[in-house]
């Protein structure tokens, strides 16, 4: 078997006793793969350990055992090859929204002019409607939707190999949120991006991925099933609802988050089943289907360009 793109492996993360109190395991011995070009959304309660899973696979926090390989090398550290867009959006506070989304892309593209990484990050803060003199303002000037924005076009204006996205378009209204995953696709099909996403939206992360894990309320919480989203792509957010296998998924993650994932936490401690991979289910197919039939890989490749 070949090995997947993105290797976890053993992934462990302990926090230590507080004074006069218990250590606490977040999770333990987390065993999954993502392939390359994968569109993959993580699913959970609040508090099951979904950020500090995206934050160790950018390099920014280290497990307490087991690692993360990437392309045959060993995540260790953030990088250019990965670009994030965090829950709180994290920009830098004196720069304006354009410096921003530049600042990474000069890092990336050492050679271009400064017109070129201008026009490059423009492009960006374009597509996610920061336009007419609001991309030459400073964070504390913007909105919490607006700074998300920002957040978002400098993440993607780097083209890293992987894009982690934690809950990124939480605080945007319907409208913008639409246009954004809209082109979050288009960029993702024109590119051989692997994506990684962190939502609570159950219909947002049938519209988007390949692939939804489902994990298991912590502390102890387990990565406990990988959902395979059986719908062709292109998808339509007008038409997807009318698929057959829309509500069948939606039913089984529903049903997860409201049931499964706490009946589950509650057999996690040195059970059999702790570091076993996530078991593949594929609600949208029936019976009679069969799964090599209907891949729901990318669309075809289509030029960025113009
Ligand atoms: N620095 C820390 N010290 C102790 N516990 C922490 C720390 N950071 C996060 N946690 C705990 O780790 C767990 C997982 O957090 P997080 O990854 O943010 O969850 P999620 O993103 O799924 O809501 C939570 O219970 C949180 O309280
Ligand atoms: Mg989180």
């Amino acid at each position: 078997m070949t090995k997947p793109f993105i290797e976890i492996t053993g992934l462990t993360k302990r926090y230590p006793a507080p004074k006069g109190g218990e250590p606490l395991t977040v999770f333990e011995d987390a065993n999954f793969g993502i392939e390359k070009g994968e569109f993959v959304c993580i699913i959970g309660h609040s508090g099951c350990g979904k950020s500090t899973i995206m934050n160790i696979l950018a390099g920014l926090d280290t497990p307490t055992t087991g690692g993360i390989i990437m392309g045959g090398k060993e995540i260790a550290g953030p990088s250019l090859d990965r670009g994030v867009v965090f829950q709180n959006y994290s920009l830098l506070p004196w720069l304006s929204a354009l410096k921003n989304v530049t600042f990474g892309v000069r890092a990336r593209h050492p050679e271009w002019t400064r017109e070129q990484v201008v026009e490059h990050s423009q492009k960006y803060l374009k597509m996610v409607g920061l336009t007419d003199g609001a991309e030459h303002r400073k964070p504390s000037q913007l909105s919490g939707g607006m700074r998300q924005r920002v957040s978002i076009a400098r993440a993607f204006a780097i083209q890293p190999q992987l894009l982690l996205l934690d809950e990124p378009f939480g605080a945007l209204d319907a409208l913008t949120r639409g246009t954004i995953q809209d082109e979050l696709i288009r960029i993702w099909s024109a590119t051989e991006q692997t994506v990684f996403m962190i939502t609570h939206d159950v219909d947002e992360a049938i519209l988007l991925s390949d692939r939804i894990l489902l994990m298991t309320n912590g502390p102890y919480a387990r990565v406990a099933e990988s959902v395979v989203v059986d719908i062709n792509r292109p998808r339509n957010r007008a038409e997807i609802i009318h698929e057959p296998a829309y509500y069948k998924i939606r039913n089984h993650l529903v049903e997860f988050l409201a049931r499964r994932s706490k009946e589950l936490a509650g057999q996690q401690n040195g059970r059999e089943s702790a570091g076993a991979p996530p078991k593949t289910v594929r609600p949208g197919l029936s019976e009679a289907e069969e799964p090599e039939r209907r891949p729901a890989g990318r669309p075809q490749l289509v030029s960025l360009a113009g």
